[in-house]
């Protein structure tokens, strides 16, 4: 499973791809807007400093302007997968745009019929966006469980991206339940290395290892 990054901050991506474990990056229209910068010198950085994918996402609503958009977005560089909104013109923006050659990332996804529809048309990514699904009381793991069985049982090449990630239990489970990739808030991604038996443990050690008077 892929760890992407959910963010469009540069010191966060940065220290993200220097642990080693990051294998690409996700923005939306939010994240963007956090960093209060020009959008297009801001993406170019990102996609310059990343090696695999980044998500670009269009701002448009209507298939023309979503198709204008992507294609701008990805004269940015090979790495650049264009994010449209799964909509019924965002859907026809994934027949147009993966039919140019370029790979689309369809986001907002919420049910299992959009993530079909969407694996139809021919999304690269499918963000289920889990997280928000917790927030009204639905259980979000069970649409990323719904959408991998639907993919893998009818031979979809579609890889699930599970987004609005919020604690490590949704990555563990994502993880089990066969996603692809999981996008994660530098937040989270902090929290998965992170165990207090872990400081403890090493405390210890340098604390004996002081007390003994011993070198390396
Ligand atoms: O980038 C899409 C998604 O990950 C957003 O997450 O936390 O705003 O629901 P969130």
């Amino acid at each position: 499973m892929k760890i992407f990054l959910d963010t469009a901050n540069i010191n966060e991506i940065k220290e993200g791809l220097a642990l080693g474990v990051v294998d690409g990056v996700t923005t939306n229209p939010s994240l963007a807007a956090k960093e209060k910068r020009p959008f297009r010198p801001l993406v170019e950085e990102i996609c310059a400093l990343v090696p695999g994918d980044v998500s670009l996402e269009v701002v448009a609503t209507d298939l023309e302007g979503m198709v204008k958009e992507g294609e701008e977005l990805a004269q940015i560089g090979p790495n650049v997968v264009i994010k449209c909104p799964l909509t019924k013109d965002g859907l026809k923006a994934v027949k147009y745009l993966t039919g140019k050659g370029h790979r689309v990332n369809q986001t907002l996804c919420f049910s299992a019929t959009q993530a079909l529809l969407s694996a139809k048309a021919g999304a690269y990514y499918i963000s289920p966006f889990l997280g928000r699904l917790d927030d009204i009381g639905a259980i979000g793991m069970d649409l990323i469980r719904d959408i991998t069985e639907i993919y893998r049982v009818q031979g979809f090449k579609t890889q699930v991206l599970a987004a609005s990630i919020r604690n490590p239990l949704h990555v563990i489970d994502a993880a089990k339940a066969g996603a692809h990739v999981v996008t994660l808030p530098f937040s989270v991604l902090e929290q998965l290395m992170k165990h207090p038996l872990t400081d403890i443990g090493l405390k210890k050690f340098l604390d004996d290892w002081a007390k003994s008077g011993a070198k390396i």
